[in-house]
């Protein structure tokens, strides 16, 4: 099991507590206010603990969350017992061609190096429908990796969202950005575009 799972499921409720003491439902509104589609089909790619499932359930029932940590999610099912979960690390995610209409990545991939990071854009870009929205956030910073000593070598890498167009080849078109301070760090969030 990748290190980064092993340590968010060894220390599943303090993570739950941590990630409790914020939100996203501001973005979450933007999303759903740029997508345009009624009910539509949301990915959440590192929902841990649900903590944004619940708002997006309040938005679709077309939702699907994914996480590699067993006792994150086991808290999830517990706070959305009506949601649909998978527990699988990202890299083994299988979905049929043009199968969402948003993705959502609230710092989980900003865990993968530019190599992962590539193929896992190259993958969201052919799961989600034409004119679909894959909206990430991440911790701002020059490329690099950054080791956590404290939290049992937990890896992060540090992106611009200049790397993820690139990291996309171009097939996206990005429709938003933001920079912005969050506990003493730089952090973005970025919507990007499939094209119709
Ligand atoms: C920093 S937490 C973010 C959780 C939540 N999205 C939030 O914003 O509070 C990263 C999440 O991604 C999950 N994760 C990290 N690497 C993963 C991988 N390779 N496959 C599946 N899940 C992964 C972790 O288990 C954890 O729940």
């Amino acid at each position: 099991m990748d290190n980064n799972l092993k340590i968010y499921n060894s220390d599943a409720s303090l993570y739950a507590f941590k990630f409790n003491k914020f939100n996203r439902i501001k973005d979450i509104v933007k999303i759903f206010f740029l997508c345009k589609i009624d009910n539509p089909k949301v990915l959440e790619l590192g929902c841990a603990n649900g903590r944004d499932a619940k708002e997006i359930l309040k938005r679709t029932d077309n939702y699907l969350g994914v996480d590699g940590a067993e006792k994150l999610l086991d808290i999830a099912k517990i706070e959305n017992p009506n949601a649909n979960f998978i527990l699988s690390d990202f890299r083994d995610l299988k979905f049929d061609p043009n199968s969402f209409d948003i993705v959502i990545d609230f710092d989980s991939l900003f865990h993968f190096d530019k190599d992962d990071l590539k193929e896992m854009i190259s993958h969201i870009y052919e799961w989600l429908n034409p004119g679909g929205l894959f909206m990430m956030d991440a911790k701002f910073g020059a490329y690099q990796k950054v080791v956590n000593h404290e939290q049992s070598d937990k890896i992060q890498y540090l992106y611009q969202p200049k790397d993820i167009l690139e990291l996309s080849e171009g097939k996206f078109e990005l429709i938003h950005e933001e920079i912005i301070d969050r506990f003493d760090k730089k952090w973005f969030t970025i919507i990007l575009k499939k094209d119709n």
